[in-house]
């Protein structure tokens, strides 16, 4: 609704009235915003959608890690991706933002059966968006001019591409040796890292969830959908041979456009990344192997 991306948006919830009330409330800032259609309905009102976003599933509490709620989340799903198949199109993006993110969109897909572009998991852009944010911070300089990406899962064994990490074209290393403006003149990567990773913890330990940056992630990938931007991002889409990676969804930089996750992109990132970017993948393929998939 903020982005004005869309003309129509249909909420679908177990919580009918919570979501009628969400609904009328969304309503009464349309005068704000560029004309939009927004109803609280069942699957079959939002048949034929361009996109649908699954954002459902039991949350993580206090002290959770994202893969505690991994069998609840699957159980779940089940009864939603029946549905979905009811009234998608065959061209429907379906966007998977419940956690264990990675996990969710290979049961989407492994459910569903359908074509691997079109379903697509958040992944790590709001991980990767929260390390411009710690840099932008270490630094001083706007996130914006801060290139860098968090590849692997949405989650504890993510990891952090400092090899490609640049600002203005500039290796962080050596934009950090030669900085004079920056207070710290040696980039300490392990603490932004382990930051970035406790980011979803700390807020949650202070406020129950995550709700802003995470849906400005949202907005930001069904934009480039939508846009037929072909931008890089770093969402979650199915390996096919990459970096030696095979049948699991994982983050790395991604060309996103009308298609959905079009293409992985194959970085040269440095042996020790891409050797941590397979531990990440054999994390997540252990966990899939448990639950039966
Ligand atoms: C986040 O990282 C909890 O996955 C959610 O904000």
């Amino acid at each position: 609704m903020l982005g004005e991306l869309v003309s129509e948006i249909v909420l679908v919830d177990i919580q009918i009235e919570k979501t009628e009330g969400e609904v009328m409330d969304m309503n009464h800032g349309v005068s704000f915003v560029a004309p939009v259609k927004i109803t609280a309905g069942t699957y079959s009102d939002a048949k034929g959608s361009d996109m649908v976003i699954i954002t459902a599933g039991a949350s993580q509490k206090k002290g959770e890690k994202r893969i505690d709620l991994l069998k609840r989340n699957t159980a779940i799903f089940k009864s939603i991706v029946d549905e979905l198949m009811k009234y998608c199109r065959d061209d429907t993006i379906i966007l998977v933002v419940t956690n264990p993110v990675d996990i969710m969109a290979y049961i989407t897909y492994k459910l569903s059966g359908f074509s691997k572009n079109h379903i697509i998991g958040s992944g790590t852009v709001l991980d990767t968006s929260r390390l411009k944010y710690m840099i932008s911070e270490h630094t001083n300089i706007d996130a914006r001019n801060v290139h860098t990406y968090i590849i692997g899962e949405h989650g504890d064994t993510e990891v952090a591409a400092w090899s490609v990490t640049n600002i203005a074209g500039v290796s962080i290393d050596d934009y950090c040796s030669i900085c004079k403006g920056c207070e710290v003149q040696n980039i300490e990567k392990n603490k932004l890292l382990q930051m970035t990773k406790d980011s979803a913890y700390e807020i949650i330990e202070r406020k129950g969830a995550t709700y802003y940056a995470v849906a400005l992630a949202v907005r930001r990938i069904v934009e480039c959908i939508i846009g037929n931007e072909n931008s890089i991002l770093t969402v979650s889409s199915l390996f096919n041979g990459q970096y030696g990676i095979d049948d699991v969804f994982l983050s790395v930089p991604t060309l996103v456009n009308a298609k959905g996750a079009d293409r992985i992109l194959e970085v040269p990132f440095s042996d020790k990344e891409i050797s941590d970017l397979k531990k990440s993948a054999s994390t997540i393929k252990g966990l899939i192997r448990d639950i039966g998939f």
